[in-house]
């Protein structure tokens, strides 16, 4: 198939580019590279004959409609979005105009286009804070941050697509999400690269909030599998079945590291923080999906990959993400929690 994969110089977009040319397909990645695209993500596949890369917004129509036709797309996967919780609490609005806005202008131009599958990639986020039991895709969306609410709006704007024009729409909702490539800012990769460079771990609140770890292999192996599989107008809950709490993930880095529990630093949690995500994913595995990568296993192997690719993380770690770290973290880790 002609695929589009929106975002694809981004974190879980460059994996998935690259496991779709492994499968023959060809490959367009439209990519407006802010802060978090990184065409080094893809420099491994930049001159595959089957993949080309144009720079550009999914909220601007004509760049969208130009893209889908030049290219006789057949099928488009949005991996485009702002993701971090963090800087949705900073800058609300950029994430309303690319989850919400730009995945309305995506879903536009595809349904005018006839576009033959769409896969909308969400999150888990979108259920909310679940402090007992797991989310079904049939549950009511509780989304809690600017991030997680733009999401469930792109994700809802995606199925009121086969609701309303039988456009054959896919939605997975993914929990989150490890593994290299992935942007410092995120828990996993800012608290590797901090360690490595022997700088406090800015872990939030008591530290006990719980997360289910996703391999971005397994997570990318889901959407392949969906956008071939699955029934349209339909939600796929993806998660890695390793729920684990913020604390003991910290300890695991340290540990593999062989660096001290001292570095760890209990610091003010977000506003409004959601306790816990967990997701049920029988619907996925009955489509013939299971995640493989065990998390013991896939949580060395990200370290690895930081402890080897510094020049990778330490020139975002220097530009940029400076400034964002400074405002985010500069008082925190000054006060700790506050009693
Ligand atoms: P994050 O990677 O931002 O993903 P999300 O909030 O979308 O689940 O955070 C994962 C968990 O780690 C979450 O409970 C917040 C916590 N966390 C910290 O304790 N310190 C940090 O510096 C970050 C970024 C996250």
């Amino acid at each position: 198939m002609n695929i589009l994969v929106t975002g694809g110089a981004g974190f879980i977009g460059s994996h998935l580019v690259r496991r779709l040319l492994g499968h023959d397909h060809a490959v367009v990645n439209l990519d407006a590279l802010k802060y978090s695209g990184n065409l080094e993500n893809l420099s491994d596949v930049a001159d595959h004959p089957r993949y080309r890369f144009v720079q550009g917004d999914i909220c601007e129509a004509k760049t969208v409609e130009e893209v889908l036709r030049d290219h006789r797309i057949e099928a488009v996967i949005n991996c485009a979005a702002e993701t971090h919780v963090d800087r949705s609490i900073l800058d609300p609005s950029a994430f309303a105009r690319t989850d919400v806005v730009g995945t309305g202008v995506l879903l536009e131009e595809a349904r005018r286009a006839g576009v033959m599958r769409f896969l909308q990639v969400s999150t888990d986020e979108v259920y909310g804070s679940v402090e007992t039991g797991h989310s079904r895709e049939t549950d009511l969306l509780a989304p809690r941050s600017p991030y997680a609410a733009s999401k469930a709006g792109g994700d809802l704007l995606a199925l009121s697509y086969w609701t309303t024009y039988r456009f054959p729409v896919l939605v997975t909702r993914g929990s989150n999400t490890y593994g290299p490539n992935q942007y410092p800012e995120k828990f996993i990769p800012l608290f590797v690269t901090n360690a490595i460079e022997d700088q406090p771990l800015p872990l939030y609140g008591d530290g006990r909030n719980r997360r289910d770890w996703l391999s971005v292999f397994d997570h990318c192996a889901a959407i392949e599998h969906v956008l071939q599989h699955g029934e349209p107008g339909t939600v796929y809950n993806v998660g890695g079945g390793n729920e684990e709490e913020n604390l003991t993930v910290a300890e695991a880095i340290l540990s593999h590291l062989d660096k001290s529990k001292s570095l760890i630093r209990f610091v003010e949690d977000r506003p409004g923080p959601d306790r816990r995500h967990a997701v049920d994913c029988s619907r996925a595995r009955a489509l013939g999906w299971t995640p493989v990568v065990p998390f013991e296993q896939g949580l060395r192997d990200t370290i690895d990959w930081y402890r080897t690719q510094t020049a990778w993380w330490r020139k975002i770690k220097t530009g940029e993400f400076k400034a964002y770290y400074e405002q985010m973290y500069g008082k925190r880790l000054q006060q700790g929690v506050k009693g």
